[in-house]
């Protein structure tokens, strides 16, 4: 890891990949199946996956207007947004052409109204789909004893109490903490089977913690959705406590779930402030204090169920952003730094990392966005969104993806005119090389002078 240090400041001459300028800071981005949605400060705007811009609209963004949702809804060829004005909305727009609007609705606040954290994402089976919210209660009472954290919304027409209703079949369905405190950090939904994890930081006087909460989404009905809830709590890690999560991305595995957390101790003055831990959550079984189904006495159990890492695979002191893909029993996991670097770890099969190599460090130190996501349609392009710092300096990143053809070979990666070859797998001879290549009268040049990295590896 010390020599990581030494790579960088080389490596900002060889940036790659397509760069797109926003007119304002970037507030937050989702892929769908063939689009990518960017919103700003002040717009929507719709792309293709190579970023090339298709259709944007004006969001009307002021004080009382933030857009506070935007979910794709491939199946139903839509893009839900939800926003703050007046008194909150939500609107179905046609996600192949988002200046169309298909269904608009006032007077629902279904996203959080303030800047807090949450997670929206489509859940449940073909049959019934619900739009899973998990953020922060914010309209609580000071007498209350118990706030809602996580409700399923209707996304249909069609199902009981129409699209966008909360009521479920006879009474409410949602899951309740009796933490005010909570942080909704990540969460998805896995297809087969349809299973839904959610993960959480909360925080109380004497302690923080981190939470999945597990639910059922097989099943048809919202109340049997939310009573299927399980929970466990999440520790990182045995050298130091890290009780906050950052970021997370699931790893694509065949058999089990295996889920890798960005956790900090919020000491960034400490170089291993942070570390990036595997889990296996395939199984959460159990109960945590404090969360359960509405109406359930006494909440959730009396002691927390606990899962340890299977793995710690890197520490530096700023990870913000994490995301991972399979390259056959190789897992290659995508780190975002909060000074702007974007890092490759390759682990494999026993989760035993290779060299870190840093792909790209942006001039400005500007944090890399929480979320990345990756071309859903091959896997081998992933954005990453900067924030804001300079007006010069917004953009989303098409990063080329790699082939990662053999450990002990090299991988590729093409950039503008530029292949840069890194000889990854000499950790065992102490050594990291990388080369910018050029492309010259249809051939591959290295030049020497192209060198840009030679560093010890972890
Ligand atoms: C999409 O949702 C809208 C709103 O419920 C509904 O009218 C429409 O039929 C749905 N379309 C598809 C393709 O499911
Ligand atoms: C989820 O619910 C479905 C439908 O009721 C059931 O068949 C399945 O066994 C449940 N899965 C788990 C892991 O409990």
């Amino acid at each position: 890891m010390r020599g990581l240090l030494g790579i960088l400041v080389i490596l900002k001459y060889c940036i790659c990949g397509d760069v797109l300028h926003f007119d304002g800071d970037i507030k937050d981005f989702v892929v769908g199946n063939s689009k990518l949605f960017v919103l700003t400060d002040h717009r929507l705007h719709q792309m293709r996956h190579d970023l090339t811009e298709e259709k944007s609209k004006d969001t009307k963004a002021t004080e009382h207007n933030r857009v506070n949702i935007l979910v794709p809804f491939d199946e139903n060829s839509t893009l839900i947004t939800c926003g703050t004005f007046n008194d909150g909305y939500c609107e179905v727009l046609d996600i192949n052409d988002i200046t169309k609007s298909i269904y608009y609705e006032s007077n629902i606040l279904i996203g959080p109204r303030h800047d807090e954290k949450s997670v929206a994402f489509i859940s449940g089976t073909s049959s019934s789909k619900y739009l899973l919210v998990g953020k922060k209660d914010e309209d609580a009472k000071p007498q209350d004893t118990r706030y809602s954290v996580v409700i399923l919304w209707n996304t249909l027409h069609s199902q009981f109490g129409g699209i966008f209703s909360r009521i479920a079949e006879g009474s409410d369905a949602m899951i309740q903490s009796t933490v005010r405190d909570v942080e909704f950090v990540d969460g998805f939904q896995r297809v087969s089977p349809s299973e839904s994890y959610l993960f959480l930081n909360t925080k109380t006087d004497s302690e923080r913690k981190v939470l999945v909460l597990w639910i059922n989404s097989s099943k048809e009905r919202k109340r049997d959705i939310i009573r299927s809830l399980q929970a466990s709590r999440i520790r990182c890690c045995s050298d130091k406590a890290r009780p906050v999560l950052v970021a997370s991305t699931v790893i694509p595995s065949v058999n089990r779930v295996i889920w890798a957390g960005v956790f900090s101790a919020q000491n960034q003055q400490d170089p291993e402030n942070s570390a990036l831990a595997l889990y296996d959550i395939s199984h959460v079984k159990g109960r945590v204090k404090g969360f359960c189904g509405i109406g359930e006495n006494p909440c959730g159990s009396e002691s927390d169920t606990e899962l340890q890492p299977l793995s710690v695979v890197f520490k530096y002191s700023s990870m913000s952003a994490v995301t991972s893909v399979r390259s056959g029993s190789w897992i290659v996991l995508f780190i975002g730094t909060s000074d702007g670097q974007l890092i490759k770890l390759v682990l494999d099969g026993k989760y035993t990392p290779g060299c870190p190599t840093v792909l790209f460090k942006s001039d400005d130190e500007r944090a890399v966005f929480p979320r990345m996501h990756f071309d859903p349609v091959d896997f081998k392009y992933i954005y990453i969104a900067l924030k804001k710092q300079t007006d010069e300096h917004r953009g989303v990143f098409r990063d080329p993806g790699e082939i990662v053809k053999h450990r002990n070979t090299v991988y590729r990666q093409v950039c503008y005119g530029y292949v840069y070859y890194v000889f990854g797998k000499m950790c065992n001879a102490v050594i990291c090389f990388m080369v910018c290549a050029e492309r010259s009268n249809g051939r591959w040049l290295f030049p020497l002078s192209n060198v840009i990295s030679v560093g010890a590896c972890v």
